[in-house]
């Protein structure tokens, strides 16, 4: 099969004829529909981060069930997925305890070394081993995923789009609403409109907030922020972000969401927030940033700082929630997809989100 494979930063991704294997026991096998282009790709790509590599890229994605391993129960071929990149264990602490998003076997074993969960990959090129991206590789014709991370969506929705539930739209919607649980009427920030920071946007309207100040260097990012859910908007740039977001707040927000990662606009985030307020770190910097805070203010004005991962989502309840909400009009995806490529375009497709061009491009296999 077809599949975008990456090997280091020095060299653009290309598409390579890939074997997958089979899927084995408690895996399930996947015609990919579409997958969405998420500025984490983008940091594998710039090498931001350690991976296992080579590997096949993507992390957000859609598709068709087409086989089933041994001893799975929760689809069957034909089914239409959307997959997520927490395939949770289920039976870890964490697991456990409630937070699928911190699966430790996912953390710790799944992630770091691109692998399933018997250790090994199901991808190769001849004798080459290739790993999986957060179990998910959905940069390619078709993927084996653990079972837990095929979600399946019995509504009659466009399967292409739904991709974007699997990564931006589960993070952002996710930490308004599980990790941040904004309470109605609340003042929120965004800072950065893309894929996940409208995502914020629209779960923060979900979640009936009152004010919401979208920030975002691009004037058209900002605007299409305010017919997403956004009340404020204030194009970064030109003034300083906190003073802006201050003159519409006064006393500061009640949640500032960080939907970039850059070390500044962590700071700007804990910087504009009010007595009792919440900085929600979404964005993911490059490995070994260090971001600094006043620990005064911090404990004075009883703020905090959380950590979001995948929006703390639980895929198997979220996922056809949103898929609803999308069919009611509440949650908007079309808008938020710039364009749709040949899995030959993933270069491009990244190189464009690097510059800000694109908003989520998917890549479909079948174009
Ligand atoms: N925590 C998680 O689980 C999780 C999940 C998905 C993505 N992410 C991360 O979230 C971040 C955003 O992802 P995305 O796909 O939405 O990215 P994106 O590239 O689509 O969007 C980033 C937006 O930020 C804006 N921007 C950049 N610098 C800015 C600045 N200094 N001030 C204001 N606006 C600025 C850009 O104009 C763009 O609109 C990335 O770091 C990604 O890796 C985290
Ligand atoms: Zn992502
Ligand atoms: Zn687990």
């Amino acid at each position: 099969m077809r599949a975008v494979v990456f090997r280091d930063p020095q060299r653009p991704v290309e598409v390579a004829d890939v074997e997958l294997d089979a899927p084995g026991p408690g895996e399930v096998r996947v015609r990919i529909a579409a997958a969405g282009v998420c500025h984490s790709d983008l940091h594998v790509r710039q090498g931001d981060w350690r991976v296992a590599a080579p590997l096949v890229m993507g992390h957000e994605g859609s598709g068709t069930v087409v086989a089933i391993g041994p001893g799975v129960t929760s689809v069957t071929p034909g089914d239409r997925v959307i997959l997520s990149w927490v395939p949770a264990c289920g039976r870890c602490r964490t697991c456990l305890a409630g937070h699928p998003a911190r699966c430790e076997l996912c953390a710790d074993v799944l992630v770091p070394n691109g692998v399933l969960y018997d250790g090994t990959t199901r991808l190769h090129i001849g004798g080459e081993r290739l790993h999986h991206y957060l179990s998910v590789s959905s940069f390619a014709e078709e993927a084996v995923v653990p079972e837990s991370g095929a979600i399946p969506v019995h509504a009659d929705a466009p399967l292409d789009v739904l991709a974007l539930i699997g990564c931006g739209v589960a993070t952002g919607v996710g930490a308004v609403l599980r990790t941040a649980a904004v309470p109605e009427g609340a003042s929120v920030a965004v800072i950065g409109c893309g894929g996940v920071g409208l995502s914020v946007v629209q779960g923060a309207r979900l979640a009936r907030a009152g004010r919401v100040i979208a920030v975002d260097l691009a004037q058209e990012r900002c605007d299409l922020a305010l017919t997403l859910g956004a009340t404020d908007a204030v194009v970064a740039g030109a003034g300083d972000v906190v003073e802006a977001v201050l003159e519409v707040t006064e006393a500061g927000v009640d949640f500032a969401f960080d939907a970039i990662g850059k070390v500044q606009t962590t700071e700007q985030a804990v910087r504009m927030l009010g007595l009792g307020g919440a900085a929600v770190v979404v964005g993911l910097p490059p490995s070994g940033a260090r971001a600094s805070f006043d620990p005064l203010t911090l404990a004075e004005r009883e703020q905090r700082i959380l950590g979001s991962n995948y929006g703390g989502t639980h895929p198997h309840e979220d996922f056809p929630r949103l898929v609803e909400l999308y069919l009611t009009g509440e949650l908007r995806l079309d808008e938020l997809v710039s364009g749709r490529r040949p899995l030959e375009d993933a270069e491009a497709a990244l190189a464009d989100l690097a510059a800000g061009r694109a908003l989520r491009t998917l890549l479909v296999p079948s174009l």
